[in-house]
This record gives C-alpha cells, sequence and structure tokens, in this order.
C-alpha cells in the first residue's frame, strides 16, 4: 500500500507529539511529584460534622515524625483555617467536603488538588522553603468563593 509522503510526514508528526505529551507525564511524575490521585475513600457528606475524624480539624504529629492534616473545605473556609508545619518533614493533608467541590491549593507548592464530597482527598508533600504560604479554594463554589483562603506556615 502507498502511502503519500505527506501522510507519513503528519503519521510521524502525530506519534512523535503522542510520545511528547507521555514523556511530559512520565517527567512530571518523577520530577515534579505530581500524581494522579493515591486512593479511593468515602465518607457520608452529611456526616461530615460529626464525624469522629473530620469534625476535629486539626494537626497532628505522628509516630514517625511526619506531619497529618485532617480537615474540611467548606462553603466558604478552610477547617483549619492556619496551619503549621515544620519544614523539611512530610505532611500529610486528608480533607473533604460537607458541601459542594472545592479546591484546595497551596500557592508555591506542588499542592493541587479537588475537595469532592463523599470523597476524602488525600495527599503528602514536604515543604523544604519556611515561610508563609496562602491556600486558596481553586473551584468556583459560590458568591465568596474568591474568600474562601487559609494559610500555611513552614517553620
Ligand atoms: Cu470553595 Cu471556591
Amino acid at each position: 500500500m502507498k502511502v503519500h509522503l505527506y501522510e507519513r510526514v503528519w503519521l510521524w508528526m502525530a506519534t512523535a507529539m503522542i510520545a511528547g505529551f507521555l514523556g511530559a507525564i512520565v517527567f512530571s511524575a518523577s520530577h515534579g511529584a505530581v500524581h494522579p490521585p493515591s486512593h479511593m475513600e468515602t465518607v457520608d457528606p452529611t456526616l461530615v460534622s460529626s464525624h469522629p475524624d473530620f469534625s476535629r480539624p486539626r494537626v497532628e504529629t505522628q509516630p514517625d515524625g511526619s506531619l497529618k492534616v485532617v480537615g474540611t473545605a467548606a462553603m466558604y473556609s478552610f477547617h483549619p483555617n492556619l496551619v503549621r508545619v515544620p519544614a523539611g518533614k512530610k505532611v500529610t493533608f486528608r480533607l473533604t467536603s460537607p458541601d459542594v467541590i472545592h479546591g484546595f491549593q497551596i500557592v508555591g507548592s506542588n499542592v493541587n488538588a479537588t475537595v469532592v464530597p463523599g470523597y476524602v482527598t488525600q495527599l503528602s508533600t514536604t515543604f523544604e522553603r519556611k515561610g508563609e504560604y496562602l491556600i486558596v479554594c481553586n473551584e468556583y463554589c459560590g458568591l465568596a468563593h474568591h474568600l474562601m483562603q487559609a494559610r500555611l506556615i513552614v517553620e
């Protein structure tokens, strides 16, 4: 079968683009710690306020020295609203929403997740740079979406 030269050129260009996109995914996963969701865990969104874990927003030090931040993203605030963590230690966030979908982005870090009612969003990172970070909701969630923010202090 004879394939026209232009056809072949475009086929190879499309193949090269796919290879490039795959390479970008592999590179960002290995060098930028950009990962798909780690697990699936559900929680009844109507029972978040009485949930044994999520009703107590907190920062907890684990036996291995790492930290666990448990909280919620709800219209229009994050709980806890101020998170203090030490630099260079692994921090695991566990979040859920009792109402609508929210975003959880820590500006200047690789943390950018979606918090979906009914599910637990869990992710881990390590903050090497000390300072104050802004946490914003980056999913439109209602009239005061733009006011939904919190602070993270790495010390
Ligand atoms: Cu919460 Cu936008």
